[in-house]
């Protein structure tokens, strides 16, 4: 059952850099492959870019094997609130959309969901949310279609980072024999998300670590910071999976990075 989940793709920047990552993967791994998920950041602009962004995919994946996570970039010039438009443009393309969703391939469950933060990560949230507000793109780039579109707020996203939470912990709960992997776009791990971003820290990712102490899943896969680690909780591998921007990655690497996220690679 080989999936590959790979987050960050940012395909559509990697294709103008004349650079196509997918092409570093060996065909007899493709071609074994069960399913691949996209754990955020297929692209900017969905609504202009997702269709030729799949397609893309398509020419090295059968596309029912693909499962798309929308990350902060797939809401890039579209709505916060707009995930049925989405929804929309996987199922007319004829792949998977991953948001809070529970995919089951063999005895694995895949858990997925863009996750968000809480801004709760040091100490003073409000003063994360401003810092968040005035520093990055999300909340220039965003709106919000239910508040006549407005551009977004870190309150609006701390908003779904609950509920995605919620959900999260829901499913958890339900027991299953197999394997559980969670796959999101934002870190769950406060040692995981990378140095030097001062008050923008608590915008990459969350403490979820009593979440994961207390269910435990096989694995927890996610993107976002561009900065491949991981950690061990109990019996649960916390791991980096980002790809990263083209400028980042040194031609030839590529192949290594997309296996990091070979999931039958880690699990057994
Ligand atoms: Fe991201």
């Amino acid at each position: 059952m080989p999936i590959l989940v790979v987050a960050d793709l940012h395909l559509d920047m990697w294709l103008q850099a004349g650079r196509d990552p997918l092409a570093a993967l060996s065909p007899e791994l493709l071609g074994s492959l069960d399913g691949v998920f996209i754990a955020g950041d297929l692209s900017n602009k969905p609504k202009v870019r997702w269709q030729s962004m799949i397609r893309h995919l398509a020419r090295y994946v059968p596309l029912e094997h693909i499962h798309v996570l929308p990350g902060n970039h797939d809401y890039y010039d579209h709505v916060l609130d707009g995930d049925d438009r989405l929804a929309e443009i996987c199922a007319e393309a004829g792949a998977n959309f991953a948001q809070k969703s529970v995919t089951v391939i063999g005895d694995t469950r895949f858990l997925s969901c863009t996750l968000w933060t809480d801004f709760a990560l040091h100490a003073d949230p409000g003063r994360a949310m401003m810092a968040a507000q005035r520093d990055m793109n999300d909340y220039r780039y965003i709106r919000c279609a239910g508040a006549g579109f407005r551009r977004i707020r870190p309150s609006d996203t701390a908003f779904i980072h609950a509920d995605h939470r919620a959900w999260l912990e829901e499913k958890l709960s339900a027991p299953l024999a197999g394997e559980t992997i969670v796959v999101t776009h934002h870190c769950p791990h406060p040692d995981l998300i990378g140095e030097r971003r001062g008050d923008l820290e608590a915008a990459y990712g969350s403490n979820l670590l009593p979440m994961i102490e207390k269910f435990q899943p096989d694995l927890w896969l996610f993107g976002h910071t561009h900065w491949r680690v991981e950690a061990t909780v109990g019996k649960t591998v916390v791991r980096n999976v980002s790809l990263a921007y083209p400028g980042q990655v040194p031609a030839g690497e590529e192949e290594g990075i997309f296996l990091r996220g070979l999931v039958s690679a880690i699990t057994s």
